[in-house]
């Protein structure tokens, strides 16, 4: 018998920023996170399980960019723990692509873990919940697990229980928002998030940061369930550069080298954001955030789209040299079961 499945999975955008954990090796966070799925940014993975083979495989399609070196591992890892729960030791061929550019500020870990946790534990025959299964997902990349719940999600830090899983706070079409992701460079980040995680709480401000997340938690929470577009749109844009001020202040020692934080920004990020701006102050109803990347993530409700997304263009022809990939993504499902033929 083939213990075979396939999954696809969207990558998710943080309106209030994952950033800093309380527990590495098993990816606590040390705040609640919310996200929204995004449907223009996916990961499509096949997982099969066979007793013929001697070493776990993977092979990825449709990447610009080489393999980290310690992807493939961090993979077989995943693979480990659903296999021991499964209490089955075969080996598997892992087919995994993107539908997106990955490294460079949209979570493609996210999308990645979350379809890879679906696909393994379904080909395993695990029956797991959805609270199980972002639990599961948390393991190999802690933003994963909020793509496993449907729509605008939560990632609850830790429960009484001390678990720690993403649950829907409202499905995907709950608000008619868009998501514009600019893609202003396809050069993946020097820093991973996974490193520029263990270097926030060296930031002076992360206390403060800290302090300050439950009540934006809440606003956040209770815009989206409001559909109160301005609050959630302020809130959301703060945040982002509250976040990106701990990446740009938690000092980096490398061999032979110092420097006094991350930028993840591009100069075409820095534009754009300024462009914002200046939209608003003309009556445009968009806001900005940034993940651990160069890519700008424009919100605009959907009587909107049109005029941020020529407001876009007009902006990147201001220089003949350049052609930014754009998606244009609305509020997505989470991950799910697909025919194993999807997969090119
Ligand atoms: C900036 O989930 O990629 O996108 O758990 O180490 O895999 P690991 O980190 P990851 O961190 C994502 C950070 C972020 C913010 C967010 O998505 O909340």
């Amino acid at each position: 018998m083939s213990l075979k499945a396939t999954a696809e999975a969207p990558a998710n955008l943080a309106f209030v920023k994952y950033w800093g954990k309380q527990d590495s090796d098993l990816r606590i966070p040390t705040n609640n996170s919310i996200s929204v799925n995004l449907s223009k940014a996916k990961t499509i993975t096949s997982v099969e399980f066979d007793s013929t083979l001697n070493e776990d495989q993977l092979s990825v399609t449709n990447r610009d960019i080489p393999l980290e070196s310690d992807f493939s591992n961090r993979v077989f890892r995943h693979l480990d723990r659903m296999r021991s729960l499964a209490g089955i030791n075969q080996k598997a061929i892992v087919h995994t692509q993107n539908t997106f550019p990955t490294g460079v500020g949209i979570a493609s870990s996210a999308s990645g873990f979350a379809a890879l946790t679906i696909a393994a534990c379904s080909a395993l025959g695990l029956d797991l919940t959805e609270k199980e299964l972002s639990e599961m997902a948390r393991l190999g990349s802690g933003s994963a697990c909020r793509s496993i719940p449907d729509g605008f999600t939560e990632w609850i830090a830790a429960d009484i229980n001390n678990s720690s899983y993403a649950v829907q706070i409202a499905p995907a079409d709950h608000w008619d928002l868009n998501i514009v992701t600019v893609v202003v460079s396809k050069q993946a980040k020097q820093l991973s998030s996974t490193y520029g995680h263990s270097l926030a709480m060296a930031s002076p401000f992360f206390k403060a940061r800290l302090e300050s997340l439950p009540v934006r938690l809440e606003t956040v929470r209770s815009a989206i369930l409001g559909r109160d577009f301005d609050t959630f749109g302020r809130e959301t844009e703060m945040e982002a550069i509250s976040f990106h001020s701990i990446a740009m202040t938690s000092p980096i020692q490398n061999p032979g080298s110092w420097i006094s934080g991350a930028y993840y920004w591009l100069p075409e990020s820095l534009e754009l954001i300024l462009s914002v701006q200046q939209w608003r102050g003309s009556g445009l109803g968009v806001y900005f955030t940034l993940d651990a990347g160069p890519t700008v993530h424009l919100i605009c409700l959907h009587k909107d789209l049109d005029r941020v997304i020529s407001a876009v263009h007009e902006v990147e022809s201001s220089r003949s040299d350049r052609k930014w990939d754009i998606l244009i993504n609305d509020p997505a499902m989470g991950a799910h079961l697909i025919a194993g033929d999807d997969l090119e």
